[in-house]
């Protein structure tokens, strides 16, 4: 049976595929505004037939493809929303929507997760259990849609679930694992430094927020470099400083923005504190007053070793070892973490990076697009992971 699936998505499928992301990506919409893509989803997963399909929020799509005798519910979960980017790819299927851009490949995750759908209906009585397809909005602004879709139930009496990041860093059609932690906390801070202006010439009568800012920026390094063991995995980016705004004017007050990356929990909670402790001092020493505000962005992604395990397992079975790479963590966030603090999961990646098809610009980067031949490599190991935990022995040894 999962040789004919195979033929099939091969032969029919990779048009619907292309065809559903060129759509998507023609007309790509912001987080928490995905109207017209949700509606798109929706509309296509109803012409499949034998789904329960649902709107667990306004612009999310859920559907239920419940097979012919009890068994596990496993969920699988594409994001579909887009950046506010304006995208300068060329490509004939561009963004008709100015400033919004499918940027990171969603339109790739809904259109393999579209077809899986499309699949499994089709094979619903040898289906023992429940298969769970999650459409989320809104993965790239925090806090993210995924909690939301929590709330709403989408993950009520779910076994396991599984993620699928096309990847452009890694080599086209390379299936990317990591076991435990694998995508950090993107966390943000702010900072003012309250100080008194006054004249350039005198500077004995004021407070300097910019000198004082600096060392705030330049102390802030000493937590990555000094105060944390070298084997953690720790970014602490000043993304913007700024003050004042005439070359005779020392400005009362600094502004500074930055962002926290982590990948242990553990410490995540410690650095906050540490960035604070060396505000406050350097601030005191000079007489200045601050406000700090720190807001914690999603929690890491952290596979589950033994869904992990069989994911690998999987791949190696479909596309042989080679195209196995088992990947280093990223300090990317990903609010695929919070389907994992409800069940055990596994979030892989399936690689894009082709220079030929210049398919290997950075994520979130206005020429990004994605190789559009692994669309069916996703599809396979959706249902294949589908065959091997809800279909008999018989049916996955045919593999
Ligand atoms: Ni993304």
């Amino acid at each position: 049976m999962f040789n004919s699936i195979m033929d099939e998505i091969n032969n029919n499928l990779m048009n619907d595929l292309i065809k559903w992301r060129r759509y998507l990506h023609q007309n790509p919409e912001l987080s928490y505004m995905e109207v017209k893509t949700s509606q798109f989803i929706y509309d296509t997963l109803l012409t499949f037939g034998n789904l329960e399909v649902s709107r667990p929020t306004p612009t999310s799509v859920m559907a239920k493809l419940i097979g012919r005798h009890p068994g596990k519910i496993i969920a699988f979960r594409a994001d579909i929303d887009a950046l506010p980017i304006q995208e300068t790819t060329e490509l004939e299927y561009s963004s008709q929507n100015p400033g919004v851009m499918h940027a990171c490949g969603h339109d790739g995750h809904t259109a393999m997760l579209l077809g899986t759908a499309k699949i499994l209906s089709s094979v619903k009585d040898q289906i023992n259990g429940e298969v769970r397809f999650i459409f989320q909005h809104a993965e790239e602004m925090t806090p993210g849609g995924a909690i939301e879709m929590i709330e709403a139930g989408v993950m009520e009496g779910v076994d396991c679930i599984y993620g699928i990041h096309l990847w452009s860093p890694l080599e086209t059609g390379k299936i990317g694992i990591c076991y435990g932690p694998m995508m950090g906390s993107p966390d943000s801070f702010s900072i003012t430094i309250n100080g008194k202006g006054g004249h350039a010439a005198l500077p004995h009568e004021t407070i300097d927020s910019i000198t004082i800012g600096a060392q705030v920026v330049n102390n802030l390094q000493h937590i990555v470099s000094r105060g944390t063991d070298p084997f953690e995995n720790v970014v602490v980016t000043i993304t913007h400083f700024s003050g004042g705004s005439k070359w005779h004017v020392i400005p009362g007050n600094a502004e500074i923005n930055g962002n926290v990356r982590t990948i242990n929990p553990k410490l995540r909670e410690t650095m906050s504190g540490k960035i604070e402790k060396i505000i406050k001092g350097i601030t005191e020493a000079h007489g200045a007053t601050y406000e700090f505000k720190y807001s914690l962005g999603f929690d890491p992604v952290i596979n589950d070793e033994s869904v992990t395990k069989v994911t690998e397992e999987i791949a190696r079975e479909i596309f042989g070892d080679e195209s196995i790479t088992r990947i280093k963590p990223v300090l990317a966030g990903e609010d695929f973490s919070a389907y994992q603090k409800v069940a055990p999961g596994c979030f892989f990646f399936i690689g894009i990076g082709n220079e030929e098809k210049a398919t290997n610009y950075p994520h979130h980067h206005p020429n990004f697009n994605i190789d559009e031949d692994t669309l069916g490599k996703g599809v396979e190991m959706f249902v294949a992971t589908t065959m091997k935990l809800l279909c008999n022995e018989k049916s996955y040894n045919l593999i």
